[in-house]
């Protein structure tokens, strides 16, 4: 281990026997977090879920509903045991097998907070200020600018620690978060002993899947622009009438024109749901300046509803069995809290917090 350079190099204590304290080599660990504020929709199901799903054959998973995240800008806890419960459910009737990953509730692994609190004093106020989604949340919501809210990236960090995870399948926005839980990582590896990996972005190497919103701004929302989201608790009338009132026009005039913004949008959408027959007919159709949008339309909600519809039943049936989501939760919480308590094993000693 390299001795020089660091500033807090005389902190370091002597340890001798960490690969002892842990038992699993950091290798292809995945964590992700979902905050269980707002419905699920079609935009997370393509651009997380689905990915879940596939990461769980081929890496150990911990995958985590951020209930103490959310606490930071939704303080009324009224309805957050009912979120939780819907995320789960929806998770679970998307395919997440919790056979297969550990799917767990944030809160109900105590070692989150403890590794967040010690964390805390390895981040800086000056880094903290900068964040943008700080700035984003100070600015929506002046009168509730707590602490949490400043150091919602070290609790993210502290998630993503915890079980030492090397892949981290979240999107764009996300980034600057991982950056700082990098960051956080190898300050505590420097300072007092080398515990953690560099937790990285992970995809699967496809382009990225669009899923716009249906009004042609943006893309589709957990909270706002409702009408123009597709959730995945929608009903089949819902799907139909949204759908139907999607953007467009009056379709080209003439041949081979360039389609605009808001019509690629629809055909995004189709690409998530409908055959490669249907969609080659309605680019065939659009070039030939013949596009019938109402029939497009109509499909293009049908194949949604067969696409949404299954889902949905399952995940309400799950809703209603309020026994079957604690096991589920209780088997996650089981298997974060094993990987959990080896880590802050490690972290305590490192730390010199073993007398
Ligand atoms: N901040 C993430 C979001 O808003 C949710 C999250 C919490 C998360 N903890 C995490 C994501 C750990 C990845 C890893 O979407």
């Amino acid at each position: 281990m390299k001795k020089t350079g660091f500033r807090f190099n005389y902190l370091r204590r002597n340890i001798t026997n960490m690969n002892e304290l842990l038992i699993s080599t950091p290798k292809n660990i995945v964590m992700s977090g979902i905050r269980p504020t707002g419905f699920l929709h079609l935009g997370n199901y393509f651009g997380a879920i689905r990915n879940y799903v596939k990461m769980q054959n081929e890496f150990e998973c911990y995958f985590m509903v951020a209930d103490l995240h959310s606490l930071t800008t939704h303080p009324d806890t009224k309805e957050l045991k009912q979120n939780v419960y819907r995320v789960v459910a929806e998770n679970i009737a998307c395919g997440l097998d919790p056979d297969k990953a550990s799917f767990y509730c944030q809160s109900h692994v105590r070692e989150t907070s403890e590794l967040y609190l010690y964390l805390n004093m390895l981040a800086y106020m000056g880094e903290l200020e900068k964040t943008v989604t700080f700035k984003d949340k100070a600015r929506q919501n002046p009168d509730n600018i707590n602490a949490g809210l400043l150091t919602y990236p070290v609790l993210q960090a502290a998630d993503i620690l915890l079980h030492r995870a090397g892949y981290i399948p979240v999107g764009k926005d996300q980034e600057q978060h991982l950056e700082m839980a990098r960051t956080f990582a190898n300050r505590f590896n420097r300072r007092y002993a080398n515990i953690f990996p560099e937790p990285k972005a992970f995809n699967y190497n496809v382009e990225l899947v669009k899923v716009p919103s249906l009004d042609g701004t943006g893309k589709m929302s957990k909270s706002e622009n409702q009408a123009a989201t597709l959730y995945l608790a929608d009903d089949d009338i819902t799907i139909r009438k949204k759908v139907m009132k999607a953007k467009t026009d009056n379709g080209p005039t003439e041949k081979n024109t360039v389609m605009p913004d808001y019509i690629e949008n629809i055909f995004a959408l189709m690409k998530l749901v409908c055959s490669s027959d249907k969609i080659e007919k309605y680019t065939a159709d659009f070039n030939n300046a013949t596009i019938r949008y109402g029939d497009l339309k109509k499909e293009l909600g049908e194949d949604m509803v067969n696409f949404i519809a299954p889902i949905r039943l399952r995940a309400k049936d799950l809703l209603g069995d309020e026994k079957k989501l604690k096991e589920i939760m209780e088997q996650g919480a089981e298997k974060a809290n094993k990987s959990a308590k080896a880590t802050m094993v490690a972290v305590r000693e490192a730390m010199g917090l073993n007398y």
